[in-house]
């Protein structure tokens, strides 16, 4: 069965598998790759995203795909979308997200993954807006935002963590279909 739903020259985006579970909870523990998280993830929480993820697909059909680097077959995290309900006045909206473990850094895949997704979000989803939103201290994140188009927008606190957390405030990207297609 084929499982992939988008390919691009260097990478595949497709369904998750059972054995992505244990290269996704190491990734998610990793203090490296979590450092603009409030905390790394224990073994609970990646399992509790993970089927967040699994519902998500069920309820939408798209979802965040687990990534994979052609060359090396291996799994490399997730490129693709979440719905973000925060606490937001551009919330509900959809979510276009990565995490990529760390060795897959600085190759230019997050942003190969996530155009090829935003191209099939508004063209084949029809989706009618993205956001993407992270820390303000998140400058490599904010670069693929800019790398793929998104406009940046305001600043917001979230409100899940204290607001004179360092992570706070955020900063918020969009785009809506309209504007990606007249491009
Ligand atoms: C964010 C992440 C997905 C980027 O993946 P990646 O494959 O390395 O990204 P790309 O190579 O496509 O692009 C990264 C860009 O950031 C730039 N960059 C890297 N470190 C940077 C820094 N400290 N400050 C500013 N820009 C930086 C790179 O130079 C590159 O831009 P360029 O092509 O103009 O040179 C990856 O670092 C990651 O998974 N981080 C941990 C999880 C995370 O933060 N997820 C996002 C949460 S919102």
């Amino acid at each position: 069965m084929c499982d992939t739903i988008l390919e691009t020259p260097r990478l595949l985006l497709r369904r998750w598998r059972p054995e992505d579970l244990a290269p996704f909870a190491r990734m998610n523990a990793d203090p490296v790759v979590m450092e603009y998280f409030v905390s790394p993830y224990t073994e609970e929480r990646t399992q509790e995203f993970y089927q967040k993820i699994q519902k998500e697909f069920a309820e939408y059909g798209y979802g965040l795909y687990a990534a994979q680097e052609k060359a090396s077959n291996l799994f490399m995290g997730f490129i693709g979308f979440h719905w973000a309900r925060l606490d937001a006045d551009f919330c509900p909206c959809v979510e276009i997200g990565w995490r990529l473990d760390h060795p897959f850094w600085g190759k230019g895949y997050a942003t190969e993954g996530a155009k090829a997704c935003l191209d099939y979000g508004f063209r084949e989803l029809a989706l009618p807006k993205v956001c993407s939103y992270t820390t303000h201290r998140n400058l490599r994140s904010q670069r693929v935002m800019e790398k793929i188009g998104l406009k940046r927008g305001t600043e917001f606190l979230d409100t899940s963590i204290p607001a004179g957390h360092p992570h706070n405030p955020l900063i918020y990207y969009h785009l809506s279909r309209e504007e990606y297609l007249s491009r």
